[in-house]
């Protein structure tokens, strides 16, 4: 394996472009390839086996591609399927889960809010990771329904969304949160909305550079940090709609987006 190959990474749309952003940032000279399984979105309300099969499905084209690790920017992925993916395959992964630890390790109020969606707040690896963090806070957990499809038909910033987080964010408002996780990658791209919505006391959290630590301690683990001078390549693909994709990512230089059926 050598450092130059690409880091891969898949989401089942555009979300997990919040987490590749803060991985690009952190380590600029790696080579990228990015897949948004947009045809196959919202995965958060299909079963695990289902959740699994398209993770396979995208794991093996990243494999193809000659990619050294695989980030799977999708709690709903991860916590429904990264287990398999490991047992399966060589090269390492790199998963995300919703930041229930420092919201409940430091909130005052005892009361964090967590929202995710349905895949991933009925998952056992989620709700082995809540039992073990959340002993003495209570958590207030919404499924954020509509979010993610919304976000993919390119209305993250439309009066539609606002009008969908008004009823989303009412349970928060009146238990009292001082934390809000956002366990879905999609979520990031609707955080000022929200911030907007609920008292400015309410802190919102969520996994993106933690992630990015998480794939530089691995890439140096495994002695595959790409030593290259020059800056990163980047190519994105979506299956359904690679202009949401473009515009969410216009902010990074030398990435290339287009439709690819996989
Ligand atoms: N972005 C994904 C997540 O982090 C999945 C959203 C979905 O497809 O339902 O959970």
């Amino acid at each position: 394996m050598s450092n130059k190959q690409p880091i891969g990474f898949f989401d089942s749309g555009v979300g997990g472009t919040s987490v590749w952003k803060e991985v690009v940032q952190l380590l600029p000279h790696e080579n990228t390839i990015y897949l948004a399984d947009s045809a196959h979105a919202p995965y958060g309300r299909k079963p695990k086996e289902e959740i699994t099969q398209l993770c396979i499905k995208n794991t093996e084209y990243l494999l193809s591609r000659g990619c050294k690790l695989i980030a799977v920017p999708c709690n709903t992925a991860t916590t429904n399927s990264i287990a398999y993916l490991r047992e399966h395959y060589d090269v390492p992964f790199i998963g995300i889960e919703p930041a229930i630890k420092p919201a409940a390790l430091n909130s005052k109020t005892g009361k964090i809010g967590i929202l995710a969606t349905q895949g991933t707040l009925t998952s056992e690896l989620f709700n082995k990771t809540q039992k073990a963090f959340t002993k003495d806070v209570n958590t207030i957990e919404i499924v954020g329904t509509g979010i993610v499809e919304l976000i993919e038909a390119g209305k993250k910033d439309a009066e539609e969304m606002r009008d969908l987080l008004v009823g989303i964010t009412e349970p928060f408002m009146i238990s009292g949160i001082d934390y809000l996780v956002l366990g879905c990658s999609h979520y990031p791209y609707i955080k000022d909305m929200l911030q907007e919505l609920l008292p400015s006391k309410v802190k919102i959290i969520d996994s993106g550079a933690a992630v990015a630590r998480q794939t530089l301690h691995i890439l140096k683990e495994f002695n595959l940090l790409n030593a290259q001078k020059e800056m990163g390549s980047h190519e994105l693909y979506s299956n359904h709609n690679p202009k949401v994709l473009d515009v969410l990512t216009q902010e990074i230089d030398s990435r290339k987006v287009s439709y690819l059926d996989f």
